[in-house]
């Protein structure tokens, strides 16, 4: 099914040819959300655009683009505002055919893409040893809804964690753990190391006290790169133990993710350094192999250098991303790369895409995008610590949000107008999806790009522009169904149920459901999961001012049943954008 603002896009490019010729093939008809509904749903500026061109003024060119178009399937008359605005407004019986369309669509009317990508989604991705903190946080929950919606959307979807699992941290890393667990080499077994951000900060501890020690190190890491089976044993259980920290988080949120490390590039780094000198890109500069870059310059207007072989002939973070660039191009047939890593890093990816470009590997036909976020900042507007000012630990961050989520559960089965009394284990599991949709959706809702405030409080109330607001619009229609004893899943079965709109709060949440698969596009092409969760907002919103207007199980037939339709169809839209944020519905909470 073709979304409505793709039908009215093409019913305009028919017009302005018919209208003014040949010439006007092609030409963008600017149909868009009408930014206000006094003006109507969609409205459509593209005759002041063609003023010049047409050498006609702008009322005289809708007048006639108007008196073209063929769109009375869909909208009323359509009206000419201002100096020559088309205003649209669809019409009931176009809407009802279109609900009833979807309504029988396990996809709600959202196609799957003509022309499949493969796709990369290079999201998460912390580093071994080192703490996974909040931004990675933010990676994982932005990396998997975007990735989810390019799986719903049928793209061929690689989920990459590039752990940073190399660099000379690991010598350092390596002699301590002889010495602090001489026997854990020597042991089949998996060893626990305890908190492994412990044990690095002990290992550099010693490192910056003890000269001998540095200097066992840089053998180790000389071992390391040598590929000497004990070193590479002592790195392996390292990692092991990293590992096992990290899917104990990604188990928790639900996030699936394929580990490609860092030294999985290893053996293809000392190519990508020959072939751009065999390309001619590749300079020296006090001793590193760089190569300058256009567009980047330092205080004094000279270009900048990307160093991919350090002096010493080790590489760094730069060469291993143009190693995996050119690996995803080359061997995965990746066609579109996206990279959700913090704000920090634009320029670290600007300078690889330019390399590579220059190199001749990334090409026109591959679209690579950073996907840049900001900051989570504490209610103190800084970077966000604990109460003694550590760093926050996200699995602590993760209770914490499931406790309070608990909490405020028990507070309103205890409120004294409640009657509920429920089980140890339905309170578990509520409290567990509202903490964790809470703390998901609070990060998705925000234009990623801006730095956001980390606040429970705000993320947990059942109030605004949050998981628990839209939680409840769905098990409030879920109440519905339980009340008046429907099956939702035979609503439809009969084909004969149908939706009939006549309330102005059914016509305004009718178009809402039928904006799924433009607000889906949308977030294919810009990456942007606020939008998403905007609509699913709105969504909500406008359900409860159906809600409150319209009679459900009270109404007469044929409107009872189209208004539950309107119910079911509103749940269901509800769970499918939820779930492509990754967030599950409750039945009840
Ligand atoms: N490990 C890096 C960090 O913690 C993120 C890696 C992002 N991906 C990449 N291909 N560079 O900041």
């Amino acid at each position: 099914m073709n979304s409505t603002i793709e039908l009215l896009k093409t019913r305009f490019e028919q017009a302005l040819v018919t209208a003014f010729g040949e010439e006007l093939a092609g030409c963008d008809p600017m149909v868009v959300l009408a930014s206000n509904p006094k003006f109507g749903d969609y409205q459509s500026n593209v005759t002041m655009s063609l003023t010049k061109q047409l050498q006609q003024k702008p009322r005289d060119i809708a007048q006639k683009l108007v008196e073209h178009l063929e769109i009375s399937d869909l909208c009323a008359p359509p009206s000419i505002a201002g100096p020559g605005f088309i205003n649209l407004t669809l019409q009931p019986a176009y809407l009802e055919a279109q609900l009833n369309t979807i309504y029988i669509d396990a996809r709600l009317g959202v196609a799957p893409v003509k022309k499949p990508q493969r796709a990369i989604v290079d999201f998460s991705s912390p580093n071994i040893a080192k703490e996974m903190h909040v931004g990675h946080l933010r990676s994982t929950i932005i990396g998997d809804c975007i990735a989810r919606i390019l799986e719903f959307r049928g793209h061929e979807v690689l989920r990459l964690n590039h752990v940073g699992d190399w660099g000379t941290q690991f010598g350092m890393l390596i002699s301590y753990l002889r010495e602090a667990y001489p026997q854990a080499l020597t042991t089949a077994d998996a060893l626990d190391l305890g908190d492994l951000v412990t044990f690095y900060k002990q290992a550099k501890h010693r490192f910056d006290a003890n000269e001998a020690f540095k200097e066992t190190s840089r053998q180790e890491v000389v071992q390391l790169q040598a590929g000497a089976e004990d070193t590479r044993r002592a790195w392996q259980l390292l990692c092991d133990q990293s590992r096992r920290e990290f899917q104990v988080i990604y188990d928790r949120l639900g996030v699936q993710l394929t580990e490609r490390g860092e030294s999985f590039y290893n053996p293809f780094l000392p190519a990508v350094v020959a072939d751009l000198d065999r390309l001619g890109l590749l300079e020296e500069d006090a001793g590193a192999q760089c190569v300058f870059l256009e567009g980047f310059t330092n205080k004094a207007g000279s270009p900048l250098p990307l160093i991919v072989q350090k002096s010493d002939g080790g590489y760094n973070y730069a060469t291993t991303d143009l190693a995996a660039l050119r690996y995803r191009i080359g061997e995965d047939g990746a066609n579109r790369i996206i990279y959700v890593t913090d704000a920090g890093q634009a320029a670290h990816f600007a300078q690889v895409f330019q390399v590579a470009r220059r190199a001749g590997w990334l090409t026109e036909q591959v679209d690579v995008v950073h996907v840049p976020f900001g900051l989570v900042q504490g209610e103190d507007g800084k970077k966000l610590k604990t109460r003694s000012g550590e760093t926050v630990r996200l699995r602590d961050l993760l209770d914490e949000a499931i406790s309070r989520a608990g909490a405020d559960l028990e507070s309103r089965l205890a409120a004294e107008d409640c009657e509920r009394t429920e089980t140890e284990k339905f309170k578990a599991q509520v409290a567990k999806v509202v903490g964790m949709s809470a703390v998901k959706y609070a990060d998705l809702s925000q234009n990623r790009t801006s730095n956001y405030i980390f606040s429970y409080d705000k993320m947990l109330s059942l109030q605004g522009n949050t998981a628990p607001y839209l939680l409840y619009a769905y098990v409030r229609i879920q109440g519905i169904s339980r009340k008046g004893e429907i099956d939702f899943s035979q609503l439809g079965e009969d084909r004969k149920t149908k939706v009939l709109l006549s309330e102005p709060t059914e016509l305004v949440l009718a178009k809402h459901l039928l904006q799924l698969s433009e607000v889906i596009l949308a977030v294919e092409a810009d990456l942007m999961p606020n939008r998403l969760c905007q609509y699913l907002f709105a969504l909500s919103q406008k359900f409860n001012q159906f809600y409150d207007r319209c009679p459900v199980l009270k109404a007469a037939e044929p409107q009872g049943t189209s208004r539950l339709l309107l119910c079911d169809l509103t749940a269901r839209t509800l769970k499918l954008g939820l779930s492509l944020l990754g967030i599950s519905v409750l039945e009840r909470m």
